[in-house]
């Protein structure tokens, strides 16, 4: 999906989530969990306000698992309900369910000290696009779930999705713009794909990846491409390394960049360096 945000789009998302937000009793917030923080949106706590939150970490097999762990903690650390999920590849139901019901638990109790008894937890999904945000609802109502909303009076648009015995969750995600202020934050969602590929220079993705790769994966580096990479050398010297074991030439001999950029670039995406982890709770990043 390319969405490029333009203020007029950012106010009529917001406008659109704000509708979505007073069907709901808990918002799941999903981001990146190779870059939890620069997946998020920058106003999620003011557009959601003090609607309970669960932070989803999705794309949990993308990332590194002891990292993942440590951002867990540090958000619950903070008093933010935090869970990590790979909605590909594993069962999500249970613990989206179990989250929700943390997240609503005060609330529910309060209402049954009014006298009023609920006992379905209504949420949205929100976050900002190529999270996962589709493949998590898709996931969750196959697994077990048939949809609600053919009933008098329900409109398409409202459909519910049931999960599991006590969560419906509509079925439409709430889509929101990701963070633009800040150069590393551009090129993280870019190499995580997260803001396509038009949007920033890949020569300058590509050579966040290499940085990257040198500093944490240096051996896999190597071993991916057969190339005995000096580890202080130029990181533009690596583009033409590779671009030659791997005979990336055009016309004149000359190396295909494009290509190598592009090769980089799809290797860290489809994991060929293991699952990486971007960013840590201790980096220094901005707001939120
Ligand atoms: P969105 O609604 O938030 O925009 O995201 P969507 O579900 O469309 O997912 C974006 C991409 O991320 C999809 O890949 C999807 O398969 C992948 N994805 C979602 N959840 C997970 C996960 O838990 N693990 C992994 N490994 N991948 C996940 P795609 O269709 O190939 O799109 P793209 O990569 O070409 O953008």
């Amino acid at each position: 999906m390319v969405i490029q945000w333009f203020p007029g789009h950012m106010a009529k998302a917001r406008r659109e989530v704000s509708e979505q937000l007073k069907k709901v009793d808990v918002v799941f917030e999903i981001v990146d969990a190779r870059i939890p923080e620069s997946s998020r949106n920058p106003m999620m706590e003011d557009i959601i306000k003090h609607k309970p939150k669960v932070l989803i970490l999705n794309k949990s097999d993308l990332a590194e698992r002891d990292k993942t762990k440590q951002w867990i903690r540090h958000y619950e650390s903070q008093g933010i309900i935090a869970i990590e999920i790979d909605s590909i590849h594993s069962q999500i139901t249970s613990a989206i369910e179990q989250a929700a019901k943390r997240a609503t638990t005060n609330i529910f109790e309060r209402n049954e000290k009014k006298g009023i008894h609920k006992e379905t937890i209504r949420a949205l999904i929100l976050g900002i696009p190529n999270v996962g945000k589709s493949t998590v609802i898709n996931t969750l109502a196959k697994k077990g779930a048939a949809k609600t909303g053919n009933k008098p009076g329900v409109t398409k648009a409202q459909q519910w999705i049931n999960v599991g015995k006590s969560l419906q969750l509509l079925d439409t995600p709430g889509i929101l713009w990701p963070k633009f202020e800040r150069e590393d934050i551009g090129l993280k969602l870019s190499l995580t794909g997260a803001i396509k590929d038009d949007i920033i220079h890949l020569d300058e993705v590509a050579i966040f990846a290499l940085n990257y790769l040198i500093e944490h994966k240096y051996e896999t580096l190597c071993e991916h491409y057969k190339i005995d990479f000096d580890r202080d050398g130029e990181v533009i010297d690596y583009f033409d390394q590779i671009g030659i074991k791997r005979g990336m030439k055009m016309k004149g001999n000359e190396i295909n960049y494009e290509l190598v950029i592009e090769t980089i670039i799809r290797d860290v995406r489809n994991k060929k360096f293991g699952p990486i982890t971007l960013e840590l709770p201790n980096d220094e990043l901005s707001d939120n």
